[in-house]
């Protein structure tokens, strides 16, 4: 089978198509031919080297965390699932493993059934920006109208999820965001949008009681200026040293500066095929045919875009 793997830290050129044996599964692991797979900044920050406490430095690597496709094989010891189902899911070790070949082996307990109304390609975005999006909320705490929050970068995957989640809490949502984004904010429930490109949000007025950062470039101390005195800065893309220092630094701030790790599971996923069911809007800005890898990381890690690349087999 053909699978994309790279052999050493790099960017997309590192990535290589290769053959590879089908992998061989153990009873409660199902062999999967992937149909779909999404990418996510995570794929490139690894590939990069960025990760490598978490990663390691071992290869080959491969990338690619959500995916979609037909189940083409059972272990022994999994239930409710059989050969020819469609389903999607999320490799178990997001640092360590991708969904980036013809076939891949995961555990039973991280796929699910593919909702009939929508396409591998949606699927296959749902797992890594869905759960995030309600890790976040949970976070964030009590939301109601009275609410302003500030998303930050919030036309990306995870922002598109959570600004739709956002308006049914009826929070009073302000997005910042690429010019592409401006309608897509609007439509997904934004109350004002900002253009990062033509605005600087650190220089408003407005203080907010939740600032949440999806681009990674703002960070507490400049989100700080923007915050009430009883607010909460929600950092998804923390250094290993925030982790600590947030917990000390929030006995002593009403600031605080909260740390957003995600971990796919069936309450998120669950979660998340009910808000399928009832019109969740997951947008694909533009789908990659397999042997485009390269091309598609690359269109990728530029930007500009709103919603999800993904990358799709025959
Ligand atoms: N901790 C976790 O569990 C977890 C889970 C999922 C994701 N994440 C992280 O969360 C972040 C967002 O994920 P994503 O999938 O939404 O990524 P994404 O699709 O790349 O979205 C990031 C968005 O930020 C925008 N942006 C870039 N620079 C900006 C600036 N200066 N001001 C405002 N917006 C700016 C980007 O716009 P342009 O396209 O114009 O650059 C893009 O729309 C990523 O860093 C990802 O790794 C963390």
């Amino acid at each position: 089978m053909k699978a994309i793997e790279y052999q050493k830290f790099g960017n997309a050129d590192a990535l290589q198509m290769v053959e590879l044996p089908k992998p061989v599964i153990k009873s409660g692991d199902v062999l999967i031919n992937v149909k779909a797979f999404s990418i996510n900044p995570m794929d490139w920050k690894i590939r990069k080297g960025e990760m490598k406490l978490m990663s390691g430095s071992n290869f080959p690597k491969y990338t690619g965390a959500d995916f979609g496709g037909v189940i083409e094989e059972t272990g022994s010891a999994v239930t409710g699932f059989k050969k020819g189902d469609e389903v999607f899911g999320v490799v178990k070790n997001m640092m360590k493993e991708g969904a980036s070949a013809e076939y891949i082996s995961v555990a039973a307990s991280h796929i699910w059934k593919k909702p009939s109304d929508i396409g591998f390609a949606q699927a296959a975005s749902l797992p890594v920006i869905g759960t995030a999006a309600l890790t976040a909320i949970e976070k964030m705490g009590r939301i109601d109208s009275g609410t302003n929050i500030l998303v930050n970068g919030a036309t990306g995957g995870f922002g598109m999820i959570l600004l739709q989640f956002l308006k049914q809490k009826g929070a009073r949502v302000t997005a910042v965001t690429n010019s592409n984004g401006i309608a897509f904010a609007k439509t997904w429930g934004a109350n004002t949008v900002i253009d990062y490109r033509k605005e600087e949000v650190l220089s408003r007025e407005e203080t907010y009681d939740i600032v949440i950062d999806l681009s990674g470039k703002m960070g507490y101390a400049n989100a700080k200026q923007i915050m009430k005195a009883q607010s909460k800065f929600l950092n998804p893309t923390p250094r290993p040293i925030d982790i600590p220092l947030s917990l000390i630094r929030n006995l002593f701030t009403g600031k605080k500066h909260v740390i957003v790790l995600a971990s796919p599971s069936k309450k998120y996923a669950d979660a998340l095929l009910d808000s399928v069911k009832h019109g969740l809007d997951v947008e694909i800005h533009k789908v990659f045919p397999f042997h485009k890898f390269k091309e598609a990381y690359r269109y990728a890690e530029q930007g500009g875009y709103t919603g999800k690349i993904v990358i799709e087999q025959q």
